[in-house]
């Protein structure tokens, strides 16, 4: 039995160490849902033995220490915590407002309390000190009275502006989170698993890294965003009365804050604020650990005050964390597209990110030495947005040396064939080609899919029973499958077969872009696809078109040029591009050439919201695109034009509030119409 004075001893140096780790060092080796959880114990044993309580403990301290090498800066006014409410369930959001309407002395009967909702970023607080309205000094939060100055890096953010606008005498401390998004978080990862190098955990301590690093110039190549969410000292300019209408203010004074944020009543507002993010939460470029509620009025937030070194106004409310503990039980082999071999981890099931995860991706064998991780070890998980759930790391433990317990085969899983390594390269891959069941699968579900073209119906299974069957071998055999055939397969309705074949049929119209995209050529995504199809606007020009010609392309470097021209010179995928010509598969090469076409939405921002009658979001985005115009995420006040269909949302209303044009299907349609011709824009 161990004493509690011995586990709250244990769990003091734990969690010293896990902070020593995150705050000091940027390399945590436990989850924060981990860490979380070894506070909470230390918490509970303390509220059950009062003897055992301590000043110095992790429970009664803001932790974080300043790195060597970086000046301290004492804040002149503290940076603070708020509140954070782990209970991801609604009875939170209920609870802090009775709390809210107890500490204000609210009457049942008054009216709700309006408060300002935003999103919870997942970066670090930074503290930008501006005085005469120039940027003077970047610091970190450190433990809340001292941090570091970050300037050096922090002037390399682009959303950080040097100058405010419109201010040019007193002082104005901002406040925000500097943060990494997802895809600039996944290109780094790439990079460093390239080079063999280390790769970072998650964005946030990427992020951090980032900040304190000595070299700015590291940081200048590691791009970094910021959203501003508060204030620090203010002296000479008298902010807002609302925490709403300061961080529009921010806004005006160049500063980015991030479009999510609303005004919403009560409890109930607060809990639909949280629904409606948390069905986004995937959708949006970076992490989010949860949401903020700040009580909205500066006089009621003075009202409520503050409560050990937390706003009483304010509270985080979190999503389900993105990064758990489970088991490895076993890995596996997946053979993809290109015959890649990709290591992939069987886990014991966790609940991470919002979702049930049982298998995560490894990378490659390399970096699964690098980690050290075997078979049987407890392992970090990590599941955000739209990226496939990998395995980050082994929590450290006792262990003499590490002896790998698994090895990559040299064999195809699927069809034996030798598996080889590029020289220099990570990767083994199967060298089959479309030989390999498992390659041509993955063929087949690349074509059919809804970005390339666009087949539906032709999912996982059915793909299966027509490779695994001998009934499909090519691309262009897909284009035979008829009524009989598909009926003759196990669970398919005469319905079902006739659905894929109009859909098969449907499929033939395209475009140039995602015929190219559709081929599935390594190094060929959607956008180079449309840039090809733009640049060279008929088929013949792309297949005859020289590693000279093709580096002419927009974002065609040498690497992809050498590919295309590889791929175009096996004669099996010249036959492959005929046959498929010959089923019919036809496009407008006129339009493809759009280079030459005008760009009637150049250098216009559109933002999509709702359901369109016709276009599915993919179309109206390719068709903007093609245009020269751009879709944004989020309105603002640099968006040209909403597109909104049924059931649009919140940037609808925010359009209306800063008197962006409002286009429907048809206003959109025009719009790309009436300017083709003439290459102007109209005004809507
Ligand atoms: S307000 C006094 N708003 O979460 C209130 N914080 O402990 C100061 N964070 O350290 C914080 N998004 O780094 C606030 N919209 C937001 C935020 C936010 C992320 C971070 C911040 C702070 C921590 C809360």
């Amino acid at each position: 039995m161990t004493l509690p004075a011995d586990r709250v001893d244990e769990l003091r140096r734990l969690l010293e160490h896990h902070a020593h780790r995150y705050y000091v060092l940027d390399a945590p080796e436990i989850p924060d849902a981990e860490y979380d959880r070894l506070f909470q114990e230390l918490q509970a044993l303390e509220a059950a033995h009062p003897e055992l309580q301590s000043p110095d403990s992790p429970t009664q301290r803001v932790i974080g220490a300043v790195l060597e090498g970086l000046d301290p800066v004492r804040h002149a006014v503290p940076m603070l915590s708020i509140q954070t409410e782990r209970d991801t369930s609604e009875a939170a959001a209920h609870r802090f407002d009775a709390r809210v309407r107890k500490g204000l002395e609210l009457k049942d009967d008054a009216p709700p309390v309006a408060y300002s909702a935003e999103l919870k970023f997942d970066g670090l607080a930074i503290n930008l000190r501006y005085e005469g309205g120039r940027l003077v000094q970047a610091a970190t939060r450190g433990d809340g009275e001292t941090g570091e100055d970050v300037t050096h890096t922090i002037a390399t953010i682009g959303d950080i502006p040097p100058r405010l606008r419109g201010i040019s005498s007193g002082v104005i401390e901002v406040r925000g989170e500097v943060f990494m998004r997802r895809d600039h978080f996944e290109r780094l990862n790439e990079q460093q698993r390239d080079k063999g190098a280390k790769t970072f955990v998650n964005p946030r301590n990427a992020a951090a890294g980032v900040v304190r690093q000595l070299d700015a110039g590291v940081a200048a190549s590691r791009p970094l965003s910021f959203f501003a969410y508060g204030l620090g000292d203010v002296q000479g300019w008298e902010p807002p009365p609302t925490h709403s209408a300061l961080l529009q203010a921010l806004a005006e004074l160049g500063v980015t804050v991030n479009e999510d944020r609303d005004v919403v009543l009560g409890a109930e507002g607060l809990v639909a604020y949280h629904a409606r993010i948390a069905a986004r939460r995937d959708l949006l470029p970076f992490d989010i650990d949860g949401v903020v509620y700040k009580v909205d009025s500066r006089v009621l937030q003075g009202q409520l005050g503050f409560k050990s070194r937390e706003p009483r106004w304010a509270l985080a409310h979190k999503y389900p964390a993105q990064e758990q503990l489970t088991r490895l039980n076993d890995i596996e082999i997946q053979v993809g597209r290109t015959g890649k071999l990709t290591p992939v981890a069987k886990l014991e099931p966790v609940f991470v990110g919002g979702t049930t995860v049982s298998n995560a991706t490894l990378h490659n064998v390399f970096e699964l030495r690098r980690k050290g991780v075997r078979v049987g070890d407890t392992v970090i998980v990590r599941r955000a947005g739209d990226v496939i759930p990998e395995v980050v790391g082994r929590v450290p433990g006792p262990r003499a040396a590490y002896v790998p317990n698994f090895r990559m085969p040299r064999q195809c899983p699927v069809c034996s064939s030798t598996a080889l390594r590029e020289r220099g390269g990570v990767d083994y891959r199967c060298s089959g080609g479309l030989f390999c069941a498992a390659q041509r699968k993955q063929a087949l579900l690349h074509f059919a899919g809804r970005r390339a073209m666009d087949i539906e119906g032709l999912g996982d299974k059915l793909v299966e029973q027509l490779v695994d069957g001998g009934i499909v071998r090519t691309l262009p055999e897909l284009y035979t499958l008829g009524i009989a055939k598909l009926v003759a397969l196990e669970r398919m309705a005469q319905k079902s077969a006739a659905n894929v074949v109009a859909a098969l049929e449907k499929s033939k119209h395209t475009t140039l872009a995602r015929f190219l995209y559709a081929l599935g050529i390594r190094q060929v995504g959607e956008s180079t696809a449309r840039d090809l199809a733009r640049h060279f606007g008929q088929l013949d020009r792309v297949l005859d078109a020289s590693v000279e010609q093709l580096l002419q392309v927009n974002d065609v470097g040498p690497v992809v040029a050498r590919s295309i021209r590889t791929f175009f010179d096996q004669p099996h995928n010249r036959e492959v591009v005929e046959q498929l010509r010959a089923a019919g598969l036809h496009w407008d090469e006129s339009a493809a050439a759009a280079d030459d076409a005008p760009k009637p939405l150049a250098g216009k921002t559109l933002v999509l919201t709702g359901t369109l009658p016709t276009l599915t979001r993919d179309q109206a985005k390719a068709m903007i695109e093609a245009a020269g115009g751009k879709v944004a995420g989020s309105v603002s006040k640099k968006t040209d034009y909403v597109v909104a269909g049924d059931e649009a949302g919140s940037k609808l209303d925010k359009a209306r509030e800063l008197g962006v044009t409002v286009l429907d299907e048809a206003g959109l349609t025009e719009l790309l119409a009436s300017s083709t011709s003439t290459g102007t824009v109209a005004a809507g």
